[in-house]
């Protein structure tokens, strides 16, 4: 079986390396990598991180690029890859503008479309935006619906989708995580490496949502400003997602403070083993959300609405929202309060036992619906 695979985006590419380690060890199947190149330092970090080759790359990476300019370079770009390589399935991983023109663009040659994290919903297609409506019009055109969670192939169901074609693996964002936390991890960067981890207050910043480029994010770094001013042991980590909207904003609150630390993105390494030592983490990523329950980590999500509510139930994860009162009562009541903060940091695993690929490729190798 050939399967073509196509990525573009540094959290595909984390939740996507496993899959592709996987099928290389299948002699059974075949495995072609085409990255679209939507993230280019980003994603060549994650592809070094784990030695993957690209056989195509369309690289249609410019700065300042719009939905239209990433959706029109990958459908063109994928095009002749579809025609040349012929594969017999398309594995597509998440909700970013790369799957949703991935998937059109078999759909077109009437390949079929095994999409990984199917079913995660928000239930406002304008948040995450332009994320939500990219994974239900992908789910559209799917055949095989990989849903991490029971949750997520409840949604599928509700939208009436074929019980037969839903298959609960797990997220291989656990699969990946599992290699990389290491205990006494040693960070090439010197600032991680000074940092004094047992007597100080960590906090792991990340924030890069479309939907909160502009007041949210003023209000959400002006917050944290104001929580490093009153605690002096507090300080924070941010590695900047290179959106120069992103850095623009954090340049204005966050600057020339001796406990805040920009820092570029992390490779995924030094990024989780610095979760792993962090105290708590205020993010807006998606995966970062599934990650820090399985680390033991409170995570203060800046966002309205969350498609990931298993890290809320188990209790790791807080949906605070964008607004300065609630971001800045939980980070007081994580600071002062112990016993709150002991309530919300266990290790907890809601989104799956690390095996999601192997899973995964065992349903493609047995499948005869092909
Ligand atoms: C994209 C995804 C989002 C995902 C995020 C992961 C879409 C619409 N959005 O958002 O779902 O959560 O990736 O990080 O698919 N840039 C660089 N170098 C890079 C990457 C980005 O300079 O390697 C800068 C560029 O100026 C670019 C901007 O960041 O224009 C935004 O990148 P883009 O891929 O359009 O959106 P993200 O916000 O990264
Ligand atoms: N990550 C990383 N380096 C960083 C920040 C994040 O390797 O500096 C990893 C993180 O561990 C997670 C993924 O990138 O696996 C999340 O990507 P991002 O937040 O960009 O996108 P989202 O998950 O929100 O789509």
């Amino acid at each position: 079986m050939k399967v073509l695979t196509v990525f573009g985006t540094r959290p595909e590419a984390i939740k996507m390396a496993p899959i592709v380690k996987e099928l290389k060890t299948r002699p059974t199947m075949e495995v072609v990598v085409a990255v679209t190149g939507q993230h280019r330092e980003m994603l060549d970090q994650v592809l070094k991180i784990f030695e993957i080759v690209p056989d195509y790359d369309l690289n249609i990476f410019k700065h300042g690029q719009t939905l239209t300019d990433i959706t029109i370079g990958a459908l063109k770009g994928l095009e002749p890859i579809l025609e040349k390589e012929k594969p017999d399935i398309l594995l597509i991983q998440g909700d970013t503008t790369t799957v949703f023109s991935g998937s059109l663009a078999a759909f077109y040659h009437q390949i079929p479309i095994g999409h990984v994290e199917a079913g995660l919903r928000s239930g406002n297609l304008y948040s995450p935006y332009p994320e939500e409506a990219n994974r239900k019009l992908t789910g559209i055109l799917t055949k095989y619906h990989f849903a991490p969670t029971k949750r997520n192939k409840e949604h599928l169901l509700r939208e009436d989708y074929p019980e037969e074609d839903i298959y609960i693996t797990g997220n291989t964002v656990i699969d990946a995580l599992k290699y990389t936390v290491q205990e006494n991890y040693e960070f090439e960067d010197k600032i991680l490496n000074t940092l004094d981890y047992k007597n100080k207050k960590i906090i792991l910043l990340t924030s890069h949502r479309r939907e909160n480029l502009g007041d949210p994010m003023d209000r959400i770094f002006s917050v944290v400003r104001t929580i490093v001013e009153e605690y002096p042991e507090v300080e924070v980590v941010f590695p900047r997602h290179l959106n120069p909207k992103v850095r623009e904003i954090s340049d204005r609150h966050l600057k020339d403070h001796p406990r805040i630390h920009l820092i570029e993105p992390l490779d995924y390494l030094p990024f989780t083993n610095l979760m792993a030592k962090s105290y708590f983490v205020i993010t807006d990523s998606g995966g970062i959300q599934e990650e820090a329950p399985s680390l033991g980590k409170p995570v203060l999500v800046v966002r309205e609405e969350t498609e990931r509510p298993e890290g809320v139930e188990a209790g790791t994860a807080k949906l605070i929202g964008t607004q300065s009162e609630p971001l800045y009562k939980a980070c007081k009541e994580l600071l002062e309060d112990f016993e709150e903060y002991k309530k919300m940091a266990h290790a907890i695993n809601p989104y799956g036992d690390g095996e999601a690929a192997k899973k995964i490729v065992d349903i493609l190798e047995q499948s005869e619906k092909l």
